[in-house]
């Protein structure tokens, strides 16, 4: 490591010309453990839409303040950056308003007008300031990830005190592609507790995801307290796949998560999977299964053998308590009614369940999502269709004038193998390697106007514990992440895999169990 022995703040020229001069005539800059000064090279995920480069460095220390000054809902944004500033580097750098306190160098989030797309933002770096601007709350929340991702992992040495961390000066104009940039935990076939789910929501966060569906049932567990039908949590969320103790979400858990989600600008879409995939509610409440059998508990995986009993208003009582329950605690716009594989519920009884209970969800005051099955009954374009298994759905939910989410199995699956020696995950869809899961073009699917967005749903039959969560979601997550944000022009697998290698450091520092994939050199 080479030291300079400058004081401040005379010594960030002098060491940046040291770094220009150097770079330009001798060894590399890596060799001398230089910092980089070319933000067009900056490891980020998602790439921005726009970065120019000015070939400088902003020096981030003890003397770098974060101000908010101005802005409300700004301010918990910049307490959000000085809290992953100190998490990442230790610096316990001071918010609010800057120039109260003789900063000498000053992070600024400032709210402009409208830019447009609500996630918006632009980032101006030069030597002695980073400007973020935003419309948004939300859109500096955005801008916020991408300072925390130009900010390296090691200081530069100076012989003053104090050491730096050398950001790339320059400007990036930056929204992303698509509004609805989500994954999917499955709660139910194993569940995972509200810890998992907020360290799930921090590294969604960090790669500009936007939302979280749980799918908090299924044949194997119920996984959400609801008031008025108690024996869905306490028998219903008695066990999971193999036989082990299952658990849910009492309401004030579910609400913490929701919660912590909005503090992150994450949105929750709650789902509850119906009319198949209902054996947990129906064992607790055996009034509503539909199959003609006596309903047990079910540790297995096989799936397509339940069905509510869609011909019986008490069934659809039922279902008007638990949305109304559920959409009670979810401010978020949606509400997910699964709809897929419901394989013995008949045809006519199926559209005429979709149908009944796309009133409900509306009534209630949210937007019906469901698997793509749901756009065979006579819905509104109001709708939206996760297309999961088959685009002739898809393009049937387009004539009916809805919205659509890609989540194509054999790309976007996060429980597939990555390859034959994975030792979690399924193959029924095929093997996802890393660079399959990365190098794919939505558009390919369907017009973008009719894409809501991406959703990267992580089922959870094959994995029970958070390691071997993460083992399947990372890194894989990372590049729906940059398929949901990054225009495709911009896209290339070449350059995302020096990027993606350029993650481990944050990875090993969040104590993530990503899978170190070998067509990635890990860095
Ligand atoms: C699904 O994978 N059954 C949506």
């Amino acid at each position: 490591m080479m030291t300079y022995t400058f004081e401040r703040p005379i010594c960030y020229l002098a060491l940046l010309a040291t770094i220009l001069l150097t770079a330009c005539t001798g060894p590399t800059e890596r060799e001398l453990n230089l910092p980089t000064t070319d933000l067009t090279t900056a490891a980020l995920i998602p790439l921005p839409l726009e970065v120019q480069a000015t070939n400088s460095g902003f020096a981030l220390d003890e003397y770098t303040a974060i101000s908010t000054a101005g802005a409300e809902d700004f301010a918990d944004v910049g307490t959000f950056l000085a809290k992953a500033i100190n998490n990442h580097i230790g610096l316990q750098l001071s918010t609010g308003n800057a120039s109260e306190r003789g900063a000498l160098t000053v992070i600024s989030l400032e709210q402009t007008g409208d830019m447009g797309n609500p996630e918006a933002y632009r980032l101006l770096i030069t030597e002695d300031s980073i400007r973020l601007q935003a419309g948004t709350a939300a859109g500096a929340f955005r801008g916020v990830q991408t300072i925390r991702q130009l900010i390296p992992h090691t200081s530069t040495d100076t012989l003053a005190e104090n050491p730096i961390w050398v950001i790339p000066t320059g400007t990036i104009t930056d929204e992303p592609q698509y509004a609805y940039r989500a994954s999917m935990l499955d709660v139910s076939r194993h569940f995972f507790g509200v810890d998992d789910v907020k360290k799930y929501i921090d590294l969604m966060v960090y790669y500009k995801m936007n939302t979280l569906h749980l799918h908090l049932s299924d044949d194997q567990g119920w996984r959400i307290e609801i008031k008025s039908w108690p024996r869905l949590a306490e028998v219903g969320g008695s066990t999971e796949v193999d036989g082990g103790d299952g658990g849910f979400y009492t309401q004030e858990q579910y609400s913490e998560i929701v919660q912590y989600a909005a503090d992150h600008h994450i949105t929750v879409v709650p789902e509850i999977d119906m009319p198949g995939h209902t054996n947990a509610a129906s064992v607790a409440y055996p009034f509503l299964n539909g199959n003609g059998k006596k309903p047990e508990l079910y540790t297995g995986r096989e799936v397509g053998f339940s069905t509510f009993d869609t011909r019986k208003d008490t069934v659809y009582a039922f279902i008007d308590d638990v949305v109304r329950e559920i959409a009670a605690l979810t401010p978020g716009p949606y509400f997910h009614i699964g709809g897929d594989e419901s394989h013995v519920t008949e045809k006519p009884d199926y559209n005429y369940f979709v149908e009944r209970v796309q009133g409900i969800v509306q009534k209630h005051g949210k937007r019906m999502m469901g698997w793509d099955e749901i756009v065979t009954a006579d819905i509104d374009s109001t709708a939206i269709a996760q297309v999961w298994a088959n685009k002739e759905n898809g393009e049937q939910g387009i004539a009916k004038g809805m919205k659509l989410i890609l989540s194509p199995a054999d790309r976007a699956y996060l429980d597939m193998k990555y390859d034959s020696s994975s030792t979690y995950g399924y193959t029924w869809a095929g093997l996802i390697p890393v660079d399959v899961g990365y190098d794919w073009d939505p558009e390919e699917y369907f017009p973008k106007e009719h894409v809501l967005g991406l959703d990267a749903p992580l089922w959870s039959e094959t994995i029970a514990e958070l390691d071997e969560l993460e083992y399947l979601a990372f890194p894989r997550l990372l590049g729906y992440a940059e398929l949901g944000w990054t225009t495709q022009d911009k896209r290339d697998w070449e350059t995302y895999r020096v990027r993606l290698g350029r993650q481990a450091p944050f990875l090993e520092r969040m104590d993530v169990n990503y899978y170190r994939s070998d067509k990635v050199d890990w860095e």
